[in-house]
């Protein structure tokens, strides 16, 4: 049954069903816009399809169904605007099949009235609409990229070109915090200079982005030639690339390195790569390997004792870790904790080395990785799900060391911390979930 409403707004028909073609999102030109305000042409609703669709002033459309609705209503009896929290529950407080008795659009298209057959009323802003419109189809990513995250993959060149920003300069200006965790973000890997030799500094780094991330080894570690080690960080070894804590269900996912020493001789330089940019490189030349080391389980423990007391750690994860659409989360690389592969059977496990053999060739291929030897009150900082790092071997000599603070913080505090600082600085990118593909794990910029 159709009806026609005039309630002092634009009036408009109930269609039972719809036709309109469906485009994809495109850009809007200006003049579709009031006052910066996207506006709408018209309004339809059908109860046999159960969707309120929209059509612009550029004859693009959008379908929104009644229960998505009505569950994210923006008053305030529904939503908790200070914190963005739902008050609603919609389980208890809606009837999934609740339907619309009125849909009205304003005469100036900027706004939508539905009041609802359980008696409530929502007043819908046209901006607010495009802001939540849904996708008519969600696109299949590039099978040839490894992530579609808005970041910059590198290899030996960063070298030349690597973020570098004052210690000083970060604690004392925003804009700079802005471009220091930016950077981190879209490289995996930045340094901070001048900063003062002496333990302390990572704390008001901490402070500044929220807090540092306590490990069993503390929240900061001295990383120096111990008398009694528990791990071979503390020797004067070569240590392989790889990535912290892999053990760790939640794994840290960014690292600083302070350098309070540097020994003047040879050795002692840190290396680093962009795992990511490595892998893109494997999935091309080699998918069989790559698909393997996305899907095995490898098997990751390690025990001793540090200030905390004993520990004893456990964890699995591929080397390789994807979301549910194949783009990478994190690179799990460990050799000194690495136990076995899970799951691979005696005719398999061969072929599973030779993915473990050719990955880790690749990520010590010169033009893939660099070496960077820390001065004293230098502060690498880097990715730990993406950038692997290790340190080539030195020799102690009498009255010289080698010592570095380490210390961990998570993603969660630092995006946090950039989509406060992008919106209070009016600049983007600004870190969020890329929502129009429902994307666990996965952030971009906007
Ligand atoms: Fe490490
Ligand atoms: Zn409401």
């Amino acid at each position: 049954m159709c009806s026609v409403y005039r309630m002092g707004w634009t009036r408009f028909q109930i269609v039972l069903s719809c036709h309109l073609a469906r485009p994809q999102f495109r850009g809007l030109s200006t003049s579709h816009f009031l006052f910066g305000k996207l506006l709408m042409k018209n309004v339809e609703h059908s109860p046999t399809k159960r969707m309120v669709d929209i059509t612009w002033k550029d004859d693009t459309s959008h379908r929104y169904p009644y229960i998505y609705l009505r569950d994210n209503c923006p008053c305030s009896e529904c939503f908790f605007k200070e914190s963005g929290q739902r008050l609603l529950d919609v389980v208890r407080d809606v009837d999934i099949n609740i339907k619309p008795d009125k849909v009205e659009m304003s005469d100036d298209g900027t706004k939508l009235s539905v009041a609802w057959s359980d008696g409530h009323v929502s007043l819908l802003d046209s901006d607010w609409l495009f802001e939540k419109r849904l996708a008519d189809e969600v696109k299949p990513p590039d099978f040839a990229e490894v992530t579609t995250r808005n970041v910059v993959l590198w290899g030996n060149e960063i070298k030349e070109c690597i973020p570098r920003l004052k210690f000083h300069d970060i604690l004392s200006d925003e804009e700079v915090q802005f471009d220091w965790l930016n950077s981190l973000y879209r490289y995996g890997v930045m340094l901070i200079t001048d900063t003062p030799v002496q333990e302390g500094q990572l704390d008001k780094l901490g402070e500044l982005v929220g807090y540092l991330r306590m490990t069993a080894y503390g929240k900061t570690t001295l990383v120096s030639t111990r008398q009694k080690v528990n791990s071979v960080a503390y020797t004067t070894y070569t240590l392989p690339f790889h990535s912290d804590l892999p053990y760790y269900e939640c794994k840290p996912g960014i690292q600083m390195l302070f350098c309070l020493e540097q020994i003047p001789t040879e050795g002692g330089e840190n290396s680093l790569v962009d795992s990511f940019n490595v892998a893109q490189q494997l999935k091309k030349e080699e998918p069989h390997a790559y698909e393997l080391l996305t899907n095995t389980h490898v098997l990751f423990r390690t025990k001793g004792a540090d200030i905390l007391g004993d520990y004893d750690f456990e964890g699995a994860r591929p080397i390789l870790e994807v979301d549910h659409l194949g783009r990478l989360l994190r690179c799990n690389l460990n050799e000194g904790t690495r136990q076995c592969f899970l799951g691979v059977t005696a005719d398999k496990t061969q072929e599973m080395y030779e993915a473990y053999y050719s990955f880790s060739k690749r990520l010590t291929d010169p033009k893939n990785m660099f070496l960077h030897k820390l001065s004293s009150g230098e502060i690498v900082v880097f990715d730990n799900d993406r950038v692997l790092h290790g340190r080539t071997g030195y020799t102690l000599a009498e009255g010289m060391g080698r010592c570095l603070e380490s210390t961990y913080i998570d993603w969660d505090v630092a995006r946090s911390k950039l989509n406060v600082l992008g919106r209070k600085l009016k600049k983007g990118p600004v870190a969020r979930m890329d929502s129009n593909l429902s994307v666990v794990g996965q952030w971009t910029t906007a």
